[in-house]
């Protein structure tokens, strides 16, 4: 169950820029996202972030630069087909059918795959099992809790057995207790299903607890990248996170 789709080494960005009129949102940014791996990104407000998420998933495309996978250019394809090459996102906003339970839900989308419908419910339940919540099955996606509602929209993602899952803000709103189950889960997405991971989150201190691998973006440029240790140690970070102004205090 749940193997990921086999697509060569990387989901990857080389130099890419998107341009929003004159404003560049992103600037000759490089990043790749390997297999069975947690990958940070963080920056402030505005950094170009969800950007870059949007440039990965065929949502926005590059101004120049190019989207790789496997080593395979692919900043033209729609998010409908790099869904289907194993690109899967979250969305900031839940976008659940609100009037359908859970596991019809995830059902649909194993539908739209064409995996008919048993398979697609067995395969629901399943997932739902996996991360340790089939009670939601038969919960209307309409009053879901807000924690859960996020759960679902990871599942969903899931749904498509994705070898990479890209998440925008997933714990926002969450308690300290619950972004850190959450953190748990994305961990084991990407080591027991092999999955690359790209993980965005405002709440840095969750990101460097569960990534390999992180990238800082400030605006709209890569002003570093690593393991957390040298995160915590970097300049850079501490200056686009504090501000210069603090620098001589
Ligand atoms: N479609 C768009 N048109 C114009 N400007 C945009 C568009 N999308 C994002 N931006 C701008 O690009 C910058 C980066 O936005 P975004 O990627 O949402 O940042 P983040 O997710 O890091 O907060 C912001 O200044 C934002 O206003
Ligand atoms: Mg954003």
């Amino acid at each position: 169950m749940m193997r990921r789709k086999k697509n060569g080494s990387s989901l990857s960005a080389s130099g890419v820029t998107v341009a929003f009129g004159g404003f560049k949102a992103l600037t000759d940014v490089t990043l790749s996202i390997t297999p069975g791996a947690v990958h940070g990104l963080i920056g402030p407000n505005g950094a170009g972030k969800t950007t870059m998420v949007n440039t990965l998933t065929g949502f926005q495309s590059p101004t120049s630069g190019t989207v790789g996978l496997g080593g395979r250019d692919v900043g033209t394809l729609s998010p409908h087909d790099l869904r289907r090459e194993g690109v899967a996102r979250t969305f900031q906003a839940g976008r659940l059918f609100s009037g359908l339970d859970v596991l019809d839900n995830l059902a649909v989308t194993g539908v739209g795959l064409g995996h008919g419908r048993a398979a697609s419910e067995a395969e629901a339940l399943r997932i739902l099992d996996w991360m340790g919540v089939p009670h939601l099955a038969e919960h209307p996606a309409a009053g879901l809790p807000y924690t859960d509602e996020r759960r679902v929209g990871i599942a969903r993602a899931l749904m498509f057995s994705p070898a990479f899952l890209l998440l925008d803000e997933p714990a926002a709103g969450m308690s300290e207790t619950e972004a850190a189950d959450l953190a748990a889960l994305i961990r084991r997405v990407a080591e027991d299903l092999g999955t690359g991971v790209l993980l965005i989150e405002h709440n840095v201190g969750l990101v460097l607890s569960v990534s390999h691998h992180i990238y800082v973006l400030d605006a709209g440029m890569i002003i570093e990248e690593g393991d957390v240790d040298v995160i915590l140690k970097s300049r850079a970070v501490r200056d686009a996170y504090l501000g210069a102004d603090q620098e001589a205090a």
